[in-house]
């Protein structure tokens, strides 16, 4: 069954070519040009979404958000405005002023409708995603498609899930440029057909298209959820397919910004997370079998991620809401290089002139500007990213802050960061890393050493603590060497 969608709009050209686009994007919709007519719509039929012109006349479209408001609570609104900027500042019907007026999404004009479907995908439910693909009795033709490299995103065959039906079109890679399309969005794909593809044909990748990211997202992320609780799976299993959602995550977010229904996915991620952590009392367990860091360049966010709300978990105060936060900020804590020289960005820090490194040293502060104003981030997910290369010695940057003045949770996902370096750069498994840092004692001083011990502690058993109270350093200067297996 399709998704419907009401459009409100007086300019009928637009509702026509929103017709033809959504209509393409296999929605069902109703066109209406004023506010009463949208009334009578909704009360004759359910919609999994209003999309509406706030200049409708009779009756006009703030006094329809109300009547939606009141009468039908949970229906998704989404409000398109027109900024003028002759206009007041006061007049002004913002996005913000509409969603504090019970609006889900706003958008102001001009946009792309990409932008619009983005909104109200942002809102479906998985379920409403699986029920919007058409079921397809027969599978469709396999075809090569004239695309490029730059459109396809590639995913493990082994680490592919679906649901009965895919939710977008599948393609397999023949070489450089060349796909072909072996599953359209809706066709089922069974396990005898991956196994096919996997034996017969040796595929080991299956692509998607980049605009498909956010769906690819949001269905593994709930089936991500599902496996985080179910005892039976391993760790390292849950870890590992984490790290294929915030991956692909992380790509699209590079690719697309901080879009609202993006950060939304974030959140979810950083719930999952949670969960994950504090689901294995067994967190030594799961890095011991967790060997396959394949270093790519998303990767690097997610370990981060993982590590430093493993660390969190060892201390008392932890709660839902730090681990979260902490979470949603590691996953962000470089974000601020897409505003950097992307040559300067892809460079080694040893390889930087000096005009370089400065550049370099500014990532935390732009990241702090591409988020700043958003009103979907909290303030201490600002901070940990723009402390986040901040020294507990006064050595970092970019305002050499030092002990108490950083945050706890920075310097955590500082060290995490620097641990993270050495796992990628060195193709060390975390344990061996962990000696590694420890051994670098002149960069020791560069975290409270609470920090320091709580990391050890990920990689201790806890039936070794308590058999041996002993196990752990009482500061971060000893090295525990043949204590950590
Ligand atoms: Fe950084
Ligand atoms: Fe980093």
């Amino acid at each position: 069954m399709a998704l419907k969608i009401l459009l409100v709009d007086k300019d009928e050209d637009w509702l026509f070519s929103a017709k033809e686009y959504f209509e393409a994007q296999l929605y069902h919709t109703t066109l209406v040009s004023n506010g009463k007519d949208a009334q009578v719509a909704l009360y004759n039929q359910k919609y999994f979404a209003v999309v509406m012109n706030v200049k409708v006349e009779r009756h006009p479209g703030i006094q329809v958000l109300k009547f939606i408001k009141s009468n039908y609570p949970t229906q998704k609104v989404i409000m398109i405005t027109e900024v003028n900027e002759q206009d007041d500042e006061e007049d002004q019907m913002t996005p913000e002023k509409l969603k504090k007026m019970g609006a889900t999404e706003a958008i102001a004009k001009p946009f792309e409708f990409e932008d619009l479907k983005g909104l109200l995908e942002g809102h479906q439910s998985v379920g409403d995603m699986v029920s919007s693909v058409p079921r397809r009795k027969e599978l469709g033709p396999e075809e090569e498609v004239d695309m490029g490299d730059d459109k396809f995103t590639g995913v493990k065959i082994d680490e592919f899930y679906t649901s009965q039906a895919v939710l977008f079109d599948i393609y397999i890679k023949l070489k450089s440029n060349r796909y072909i399309k072996i599953l359209h969005a809706g066709d089922t794909f069974s396990k005898e057909r991956l196994d096919k593809y996997k034996n017969e044909k040796n595929v080991e990748f299956l692509y998607f298209e980049k605009k498909d990211l956010f769906k690819y997202v949001k269905f593994n992320n709930y089936f991500a959820k599902k496996v985080i609780g179910n005892e039976k799976v391993g760790g390292a299993k849950k870890v590992k397919m984490l790290q294929n959602v915030a991956e692909k995550f992380l790509e699209q977010t590079f690719q697309e910004g901080m879009k609202p229904q993006i950060i939304d996915q974030g959140k979810e991620i950083a719930e999952n997370v949670y969960e994950l952590v504090k689901e294995s009392g067994d967190l030594f367990q799961v890095f011991k079998d967790y060997a396959d860091f394949d270093p790519n360049a998303y990767t690097h966010a997610y370990l981060v991620t993982l590590f430093s709300t493993s660390i969190i978990k060892q201390f008392e105060w932890q709660s839902k809401t730090t681990i979260e936060c902490t979470a949603l900020a590691c996953m962000f804590h470089d974000i601020g290089k897409m505003k950097m020289d992307p040559t300067v960005a892809q460079m080694k820090l040893e390889e930087m002139n000096d005009e370089q490194l400065l550049e370099y040293k500014r990532h935390p502060e732009y990241g702090l500007e591409l988020i700043d104003g958003n009103p979907l981030i909290n303030n201490s997910v600002k901070q940990i990213i723009l402390q986040h290369h901040e020294h507990f010695d006064g050595t970092g940057f970019p305002f050499n802050k030092k002990g108490s003045k950083i945050l706890m949770l920075s310097n955590i996902v500082c060290l995490a960061d620097n641990f993270v370096h050495i796992i990628q750069d060195e193709d060390l498994k975390p344990v061996e890393a962990l000696k590694v840092l420890l051994s670098r004692r002149d960069q020791l001083t560069w975290y409270n050493s609470q920090i320091v011990e709580c990391l050890i502690k990920v990689f201790v058993d806890p039936q070794k603590i308590m058999k041996d109270n002993n196990v752990l350093p009482s500061n971060s200067r000893m090295v525990p060497n043949k204590k950590v297996s």
